[in-house]
């Protein structure tokens, strides 16, 4: 099986946690085997770091390199062995929120951020991220019907502005790898559900055979 690293990415409130979960289903329902995690998280130690990103005050660069140290753990730990197993990794964020965050929306400049990636991850980039696009305003909309907010989530439209724009920048610059949506219904499945089971690096159709139970939680696209 070809191993696959997908991203989710987007400004808070966009909705892409709900679609991970479904993207998650519909692989394993195809017969992939798909770990789901999440940035800055997804083991102990950057669980750790995750609850002092998102809850202590502190300066842009710590808070890079925070991000960046979890990620380090993460992918020793989490994405490149699962990758080694040829399994699919599905992850809630990863190097583009930095850019969107910390880049656009505290200013650590670009360059920086690119020397941190490179020490990080090397060569290493998603094969797909779908980035889930909207304006800020209606994002707040939507977060103000949610839970209380961490540090992130409390900022205003024009932080959230200069997210989404630092979002754009970092697409244009990695077209091959990025799918951008918006979140009318009918287009989350188009979005999430059919571009990863028909996206393969090598051109595989195996994750496109549907069994039956599959077909019938996860109906056909329907078009505006
Ligand atoms: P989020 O996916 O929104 O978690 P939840 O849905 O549980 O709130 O991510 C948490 C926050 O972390 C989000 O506001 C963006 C921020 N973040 C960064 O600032 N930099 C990063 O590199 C990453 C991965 C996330």
């Amino acid at each position: 099986m070809t191993a696959r690293f997908i991203t989710f990415e987007g400004i808070d409130g966009a909705g892409k946690s709900t679609h991970i979960t479904a993207v998650a289903e519909r692989l394993r329902c195809a017969g992939t085997n798909v770990v789901s995690t999440r940035e800055p998280g997804g083991t102990p130690l950057a669980e750790r770091l995750r609850e002092l990103v998102l809850h202590e005050p502190m300066d842009t660069l710590t808070e890079c390199l925070l991000v960046f140290a979890a990620r380090r753990d993460h992918l020793q730990r989490v994405i490149e062995p699962a990758l080694a197993r040829g399994d699919t990794v599905l992850c809630d964020r990863f190097t583009d929120a930095t850019f969107a965050y910390q880049g656009g929306g505290h200013g650590a400049p670009w360059a920086t951020l690119e020397a941190l990636e490179t020490m990080v991850q090397g060569e290493l980039q998603p094969d797909l991220t779908l980035w889930f696009d909207l304006p800020a305003s209606v994002a707040a909309q939507r977060r103000a019907q949610a839970r209380m907010a961490d540090r992130f989530e409390a900022k205003d439209l024009a932080f959230f502005e200069r997210v989404r724009s630092a979002y754009a920048s970092r697409a244009a610059s990695s077209p091959d790898r990025n799918r951008s949506g918006r979140c009318a219904p009918w287009r989350r499945w188009a979005t999430t559900v059919q571009i990863p089971l028909q996206f393969s690096k090598e051109g595989s159709g195996s994750d496109r055979i549907q069994p039956a139970a599959c077909r019938r939680r996860f109906p056909k696209n329907r078009g505006p």
